[in-house]
């Protein structure tokens, strides 16, 4: 089974979007199993924001002039974006929606008491300079594109989904597409009006909207329902949304047979592990540490101050050296080897007992 796992978010038309598509994604000439995660260096930069756009009541697109290391993102590709707020770097991870290698595009929610997405909405006009990391990620299409695809996602877990359409269409895919996507309602679906535009253009991609105020919502049964003619073993499955959407639509999926999915969250699925945990021993702070919660919440209950992120999976800025032990990806399930490896402390668990280079 192949399943990669990273978070996210992503007005012209989109025929005014398509030449803007960097040459090498178009290409689809990497797998995400085969690319570095990082483009070139993964420092940040100061970025002019050149334009935004209303796409819904909440969301906002924000474009920015680029500079080095953007000649080759990929559809699905996201950016660290970072802000001081009351003397402390905030940072968050956006998917890019659209752009060339002189520009981006990325679209954000104001979320009710979001400290980011609101100051973004308040202060970021075109002029405004922010920091913004190199494109990255691994939630690509894969190399070799099967006969059918779907794209899976609810809220702004369409905007990487969203790019990757206009990546399908920038290659004129012969194949289905079957694209689902659940929001509140139409007018709150964020590019909805390209998404129709590339249904118009692709004649075997389908868009279905399901809408939670009309009492329609995409369910793992309104899925199952669409992809009922899918092949189980060659077509390919992407699904961005929070963790209570991605979770239990990807057991599903898995369940029924579906061998390649690839899945991003924007937020943890709900934990599932006991109370009590298996005992890591941290071997350079020589704490012993147990409990419910990931690695890198255990540790700061500890009282350590471990390197990190986005706290979910997407920025492996929490990575560190497992010594031995086995751990569980709480995103996808695995279960690691017991030898020495990286682990992104965020996202796994214990299982056995574990001894961590922290
Ligand atoms: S991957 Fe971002 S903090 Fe762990």
């Amino acid at each position: 089974m192949k399943e990669t796992i990273t978070i996210s978010q992503l007005g012209s038309t989109v025929y005014n979007l398509l030449p803007n598509l960097p040459a090498i994604a178009q290409a689809g000439i990497f797998s995400s199993h085969s690319r570095a995660y990082y483009l070139g260096q993964s420092s940040s930069q100061a970025m002019h924001c050149r334009a935004r756009r209303n796409l819904t009541k909440n969301t906002t697109e924000f474009t920015f002039q680029t500079g080095k290391g953007f000649e080759n993102w990929q559809a699905g590709d996201h950016v660290t974006l970072s802000i001081f707020w009351k003397g402390k770097k905030l940072k968050r991870e956006y998917s890019i929606t659209s752009g060339n290698s002189e520009s981006i595009s990325i679209a954000v929610k104001k979320v009710e008491s979001g400290i980011f997405s609101t100051w973004m909405h308040e202060h970021c006009h075109p002029g405004t300079r922010l920091q913004i990391s190199q494109p990255k990620g691994d939630f690509h299409l894969a190399a070799g594109l099967p006969s059918q695809i779907a794209l899976l996602s609810i809220g702004s877990g369409v905007t990487p989904l969203y790019a990757i359409s206009q990546s399908l269409l920038q290659k004129n895919y012969r194949g289905e597409v079957q694209f689902l996507h659940g929001s509140p309602s139409p007018e709150e679906t964020i590019y909805r009006d390209e998404i129709l535009a590339i249904e118009r253009a692709l004649p075997g991609f389908q868009a279905s909207f399901y809408h939670s105020r009309e009492k329609a919502r995409l369910t793992a049964a309104s899925v199952l329902e669409k992809l009922t003619n899918f092949e189980r073993t060659t077509s390919h499955v992407y699904l961005c949304g929070s963790g209570e959407f991605v979770g239990p639509v990807q057991k599903v999926l898995r369940d029924e047979g579906f061998a390649n999915i690839f899945a991003e969250y924007y937020s943890l699925p709900a934990s599932t592990e006991s109370a009590t945990g298996a005992s890591v021993q941290l071997t350079k702070s020589g704490l012993n540490i147990q409990g419910a919660g990931n690695l890198l919440e255990l540790s700061e209950r500890a009282g350590l101050k471990p390197k990190h992120g986005c706290r979910r999976g997407i920025c492996h800025e929490c990575k560190t050296t497992k010594i031995s032990g086995v751990v569980e990806n709480m995103l996808t399930g695995e279960k690691s080897e017991p030898g020495s490896e990286q682990i992104r402390l965020c996202i796994s668990k214990a299982c056995s007992e574990v001894q961590i280079e922290l």
